[in-house]
């Protein structure tokens, strides 16, 4: 058989070889491209090839030689691919930028108002979100029949022996820290609350508190004055102002509620803030001595003074947002507006 007749025959074989696994194909690549292989052998022939044959026989080898190679290269590419999609892999898949997460807007507005009453010397304090009936009501003073105990308001956790709720605020912790220490006690406690709120634009059935509670020896009401006077100039800027409206809360007397200059108008007057200048960022007031009293703590020796406000209220002030449920929806449009505050 003449060396084309070879080359052709081998040439048959590479168009129509095929291979199962790994070995199979290393077992071609021998056979076919190994130094001993079919085709090395038609190479070292070469030089028996009369001269004026050299050309037309070359060229053919090399189309076979390139052939087998090219085979196995594409098997080899068939066989990988087909090996990593086994192993639940896509080796062969392309990559994509990892997009980085950001923070909440309502965890950088809690730690915005954590981080100010940190540098006042206050320590965090945290509570239960199940909780009973004596840490939310009964120990902070409400009397049996108020309204806020309501079915209609808080979430009763329906149980034969326990009087379990869902905290209606974060006030809870203030009983809680009570009584456990001994004045001097400075905490702010941060965390979720909840409410049996038809949920739209403007209230929802969860949503998240900032308390604070300072109690030790001569607090008066000069030294809450002063606190959030600095609170609100730390949040708001240096030219906002404060304002106290007198205010009814069972656990603090006297009680106030706290206005600060709309920081959207600048005072002037907007729809925000009704045309009136003002905004209601929080509750206060002095502990009521009952209070002290219920957790242990002398209300002859001692007073303080407490305040607590809604960090979604807040932030919706800080970033004009206008509607409530974009905080718990986790729409990344909105998340991602709030990448430069990180
Ligand atoms: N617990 C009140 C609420 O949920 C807020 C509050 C008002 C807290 C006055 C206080 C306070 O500590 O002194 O609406």
């Amino acid at each position: 058989m003449g060396m084309i007749d070879k080359i052709n025959e081998l040439l048959q074989e590479v168009r129509e070889i095929k291979a199962n696994s790994a070995e199979e194909l290393e077992a071609l690549r021998i056979k076919y491209l190994s130094k001993k292989g079919a085709i090395s052998v038609l190479m070292n022939d070469f030089r028996l090839v009369a001269a004026d044959q050299k050309r037309e026989v070359g060229q053919h080898l090399n189309a076979l030689k390139e052939l087998a190679q090219e085979k196995i290269n594409q098997l080899r590419e068939e066989f990988e691919n087909r090996h990593s999609l086994d192993n639940g892999y896509d080796l062969s898949r392309t990559s994509y930028p990892i997009s980085l997460g950001t923070r909440h807007p309502l965890s950088i507005v809690k730690k915005e108002i954590c981080d100010i009453f940190a540098r006042l010397g206050f320590n965090i304090a945290e509570g239960p979100e199940i909780e009973d009936d004596w840490h939310v009501f009964t120990s902070l003073n409400f009397a049996t029949d108020h309204p806020a105990r309501d079915m209609q308001d808080t979430f009763f956790i329906r149980h034969p022996s326990s009087d379990a709720l869902l905290r209606t605020h974060t006030s809870s912790v203030q009983t809680r820290v009570m009584e456990h220490q001994q004045p001097p006690i400075r905490v702010i406690c941060p965390g979720r609350v909840y409410r049996n709120e038809a949920i739209s634009y403007r209230a929802h059935c969860f949503f998240h508190q900032v308390e604070a509670l300072y109690v030790d020896k001569e607090v008066s009401f000069a030294d809450l004055k002063q606190v959030l006077l600095y609170f609100a100039k730390e949040l708001f800027g240096e030219d906002t102002k404060i304002r106290l409206r007198p205010s009814y809360f069972p656990f603090t007397e006297p009680s106030t509620e706290m206005d600060i200059s709309c920081n959207i108008c600048r005072g002037k007057g907007c729809p925000f803030c009704k045309h009136t200048g003002w905004v209601e960022i929080l509750g206060c007031g002095m502990v009521d001595p009952n209070v002290l009293d219920n957790c242990g703590i002398d209300s002859a020796i001692y007073s303080g003074y407490a305040l607590g406000m809604g960090i979604e209220r807040i932030t919706n002030l800080k970033y004009r947002i206008k509607d409530l449920r974009l905080f718990s929806e986790n729409d990344v449009r909105f998340l991602r507006q709030f990448e430069a505050a990180n």
